[in-house]
């Protein structure tokens, strides 16, 4: 459904980037309010997010509604020029809630109660739940669907991310009925949950559950089912949501805030990404050298699921978060950079959690725009700063990405079933492995992208699809079409390796990949923790296997050169068709990696658009519409640069870069 509807703003107002935050004035004396509209103005922003958990405060009752405190806060931002994303509050059910219908509470695995006392404590499977949360739905799109501040719905919060999976008998019935519409019938089931093994054998589908504790490890395809069928669920409560704003407000654009970031791995934002206007997302950085790259990685992730189109950044911190072991402020420029590192990848909007840093509650810790210090601050002075550089930028808005010349495949399906228990190594870790080459990618200085499975490929000269361990036959046929049809792919160990319901491709592995990469591998080699391979030029970690060729055109490009496999080929690549597949069956440092990535790329035709000087230093991305093109470049390092041998003329920034600043050109 996502036909791309950005916000609802006024007919004569410019697109622009966007700029603001969660803002959350119950939680503040009436007076602030006046103080925060004027000190937003400061700032430039020209949006919040509001309600997100004020379910509380709107109904203290359940026959009671208190409305008018929204009334004002929509009219005073409304007065001040300041549009509203307006939440639908159900993020958070009030304690009476909870207390009339504990049935609504979450069952984990092993079958103690989510209790109410933080956050998102309801079963997105509970009918009680899902009633409650469309009547107050219902009452906010007819009260405010005409309000001239109202730019667009934002659906619940971060849904999942506290409650992604549950247990619970309303689970269980759902789960029953998504796999009855999945399979058909139970023969099915039986047949793709190889329910042989162990006497699993189910007789009904009444006898199915979800994959509780249970005495020793639960079958496979039953944690994969449960997993997708848990996105599923999620999804289907964004899509009630959806319908009644639909219905009362159709001119009003809806969105929900996705975590496409380290760490949350529960939704499948390529499928949900279909279901709402525009895609909307919440990124904090983790700790440690990858954690800028980590960023930049999950922004194209984001744009990945938009499909190129323009994106909101709901979410992201001016400093420290709190719920790290040790939350450490940003350093100076981090702010302004990591908001342009969104916005290069195709962010309109650069909003943050929060406005006003919180003086009680679980997050107090945690930065905001306005910190608790107040407006005289390096933070508040950064937030006013980034104001006025997104305003530099509104040219820029509305562009899509331009596509670059390779992407990485990203599959939830992939990281869901690779990271399965009882597997050849728990070291495995899908969305690191991803990282690793995006790493890489920037290190040999080219431009990349990240799309979901089953984007059009043909965009691209190379696909890089680290750790594919689920591909379907059709799948299977759409790589290597895309090889024979002249692109190069880039498949990695552990790919390959089962079709949809975990059964695998028998004959060898990489199963359903070998006759495209011309190779067989008989046993995997995980390494254990410490343990290194030599390849040459490089290291290999966690994983190493004896690759046997049984194709004519397959060379050797890298090959392991000690220990058990030395000797052996590490990494292959065969011309087929008029392109080529190549097959990494190690986990290669970084240097090594990107010294491959640069090689594979040049044998595809493929070279840095950066002279030497900047390769690896720079962090690049495109957005363009028409004969409009901006080139963002970022400094990755600690060092000033000077962007000589880049075309364009400066639309953002010098060419000069200091430490962690930020250029755009336009070409
Ligand atoms: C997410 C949530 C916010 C807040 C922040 C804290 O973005 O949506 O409510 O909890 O995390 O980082």
């Amino acid at each position: 459904m996502q036909n791309h509807r950005w916000l609802r703003l006024a007919p004569d107002a410019p697109r622009r980037i966007s700029f603001g935050a969660d803002y959350n004035p119950e939680q503040w004396p009436r007076e602030v309010w006046d103080e925060d509209v004027r000190l937003m103005q400061q700032a430039g922003v020209d949006v919040v997010s509001v309600g997100i958990f004020s379910w509380a405060a709107l109904q203290p009752a359940a026959d009671t509604w208190e409305f008018g405190w929204l009334d004002e806060v929509i009219d005073v931002l409304h007065a001040g020029g300041i549009g509203v994303d307006l939440a639908t509050a159900t993020a958070s059910p009030p304690p009476w809630l909870t207390a009339a219908h504990p049935e609504v509470l979450p069952i984990a695995a092993d079958g103690h109660v989510l209790w109410p006392g933080g956050r998102q404590h309801w079963r997105a499977t509970s009918p009680i739940f899902r009633r409650y949360a469309l009547d107050l739905v219902e009452r906010l799109a007819q009260r405010y669907g005409d309000h001239p501040a109202i730019v667009a719905w934002h659906v619940n919060n971060e849904l999942g991310c506290h409650n992604a999976w549950d247990y619970s008998d309303d689970a269980a019935r759902a789960f029953r009925a998504w796999l009855i519409t999945r399979y058909g019938t139970i023969q099915r089931v039986n047949e793709a949950w190889a329910t042989t093994f162990w006497s699993q054998r189910y007789g009904t589908f009444d006898e199915i559950l979800p994959p509780r504790t249970s005495a020793a490890i639960p079958n496979p395809t039953q944690q994969l089912d449960f997993l997708r069928f848990s996105s599923d669920a999620l999804k289907e409560h964004l899509i009630a949501e959806r319908e009644v704003l639909n219905r009362l407000t159709p001119d009003i654009p809806v969105t929900t805030n996705f975590m496409l970031m380290d760490g949350k791995h529960h939704a499948d934002y390529a499928d949900w990404a279909q279901e709402i206007d525009f895609v909307s997302n919440d990124h904090y950085r983790m700790p440690g050298e990858r954690s800028f790259d980590e960023l930049t990685f999950s922004a194209a992730l984001t744009s990945g699921v938009a499909r190129g189109r323009p994106w909101f950044l709901m979410e992201h911190s001016t400093s420290a978060v709190n719920w790290q072991p040790v939350n450490r402020p940003k350093r100076p420029g981090e702010l302004v950079r990591d908001s342009m590192a969104h916005v290069a990848r195709g962010a309109d909007a650069v909003c943050f959690f929060q406005w006003r840093q919180s003086k009680g509650g679980a997050e107090k810790y945690h930065s905001a725009m306005v910190p608790h210090v107040g407006p005289d601050s390096a933070v508040y002075r950064d937030v006013v700063r980034l104001g006025g550089l997104l305003r530099d930028l509104d040219e820029v808005a509305g562009t899509d990405r331009e596509s670059a010349p390779v992407a990485v495949v990203f599959d939830w399906d992939s990281w869901w079933g690779s990271e399965l228990g009882s597997h050849p190594t728990d070291r495995l870790r899908y969305r690191q492995l991803a990282l690793d080459w995006w790493v890489a990618l920037a290190d040999a200085g080219i431009r990349a992208d990240i799309v979901p499975a089953d984007a059009d490929f043909t965009e691209y000269r190379m696909l890089i699809a680290p750790t594919l361990y689920v591909v379907s036959e059709a799948l299977r046929e759409r790589l290597d079409a895309f090889v024979h049809a002249g692109g190069h792919l880039v498949s990695t160990f552990f790919s390959g390796i089962v079709d949809e319901d975990d059964a695998v491709w028998l004959g060898g592995y990489p199963g359903a990949l070998r006759e495209t990469l011309g190779i067989r591998v008989a046993e995997f080699r995980p390494l254990f923790d410490g343990e290194e391979v030599m390849v040459d030029g490089g290291v290999g970690s966690m994983w190493s296997e004896p690759v046997d060729i049984v194709a004519d055109d397959v060379e050797v490009i890298l090959s392991y050169t000690d220990g058990d496999l030395e000797g052996r080929p590490a990494v292959t690549r065969r011309v087929r068709g008029r392109g080529s597949a190549a097959y990494v069956s190690s986990r290669l440092s970084r240097d090594a990696l990107s010294s491959l990535v640069a090689d594979l790329a040049h044998r595809a035709g493929i070279v840095s658009e950066l002279p030497t000087t900047l390769r690896g230093k720079v962090d690049v991305a495109a957005r363009s519409a028409g004969a409009r093109s901006y080139l963002f470049v970022t400094n990755r390092t600690d060092e000033s640069l000077v962007l000589d041998g880049i075309d364009g003329d400066v639309v953002l920034g010098t060419r000069h870069l200091e430490p962690r600043g930020v250029a755009v050109l336009r070409r």
